[in-house]
This record gives structure tokens, sequence and C-alpha cells, in this order.
């Protein structure tokens, strides 16, 4: 396998020490931020099920509660058969902190890479000036 890109890499490392005894299914997350540091999560299960965290969520948290706050470059990695898509809310989420021509990898553990963008994983996206003008 050719060596990760550094931001895959840094997620694939996250991706360990995942807390995913329900679904088995770790996953790893980081981010470069605009201010130029890089910050990383992984899912965090609960037994009450819908009290688990994404990955993406948690690198946001890491971001944003180090002081950063926009995102330049995303990187999230799994071990599945094709790069690891991030669910609605994450795209959600990333959207928030994000401008729509980010660049975001998508990765398995065995080497597969996806390049998208936020815009690209959330077409038509919900933003603030939806909010414009309203009462
Ligand atoms: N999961 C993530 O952390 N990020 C994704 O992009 C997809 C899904 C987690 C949530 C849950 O802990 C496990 O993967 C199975 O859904």
């Amino acid at each position: 396998m050719p060596p990760r890109p550094p931001l895959v890499e840094a997620a694939a490392e996250v991706r360990l020490r995942a807390h995913a005894p329900y679904s088995g299914f770790k996953v790893g997350a980081a981010i470069l931020s605009v201010e130029g540091h890089e910050h990383r999560g992984c899912n965090v299960e609960n037994v009450a099920y819908p009290e688990g965290t994404c990955a993406e969520a948690g690198a946001i948290a890491a971001m944003i509660a180090a002081g950063d706050r926009r995102i330049a470059e995303v990187a999230v990695i799994a071990d599945s058969p094709t790069p690891v898509p991030p669910c609605g809310g994450c795209r959600q989420k990333l959207a928030e902190f994000a401008d729509p021509d980010v660049p975001v990898t998508l990765a398995t553990t065995s080497g597969a890479l996806l390049h998208t963008t936020v815009a690209e994983l959330l077409p038509g996206a919900f933003d603030a000036g939806h909010m414009e003008g309203s009462a």
C-alpha cells in the first residue's frame, strides 16, 4: 500500500481509539483547520445507541475546543468495502464550518481513496441565508 496522505494517516491513527463495541465499526476523522492545525475524532458509541457520536462530530468538537473556527480539509477512514461516506447529520455539521469547495477525502483502511467536497456531499445545504428576513 502506498503511504497515506498525512490527513488520512491522522484519521487512521485516531480510528484505533474508537469506542465501537456495539457496531464493531471504527471510524476516524481528521480536520485541517484554516488556522493551520490538525484535529482528530473517532466514533464514541453508547449502550443507549442514539447517544453515540460520529468520528466527524468528534473532530469538529476538538477543533472548536482548541479555538479554531474553520475547516480547510477533512479526511475520514473506516474498514469498509468502499470509502466510508459521512452520515447525513455529519454532512450538515461539516457544512457549518466549511466552505462548499473544501476537499474531503474518504478512505478505506485497505488503501482506497475517494476525493470529494463538502458541496458534493451536501448539495442544496440549508444555511443561515435561508433565515434572512424571517420574523
Ligand atoms: N459512523 C461515523 O463515525 N462516521 C460516519 O461517517 C459513518 C458512521 C459511526 C457511527 C457508529 O458508531 C458506527 O459508525 C456505525 O454506524
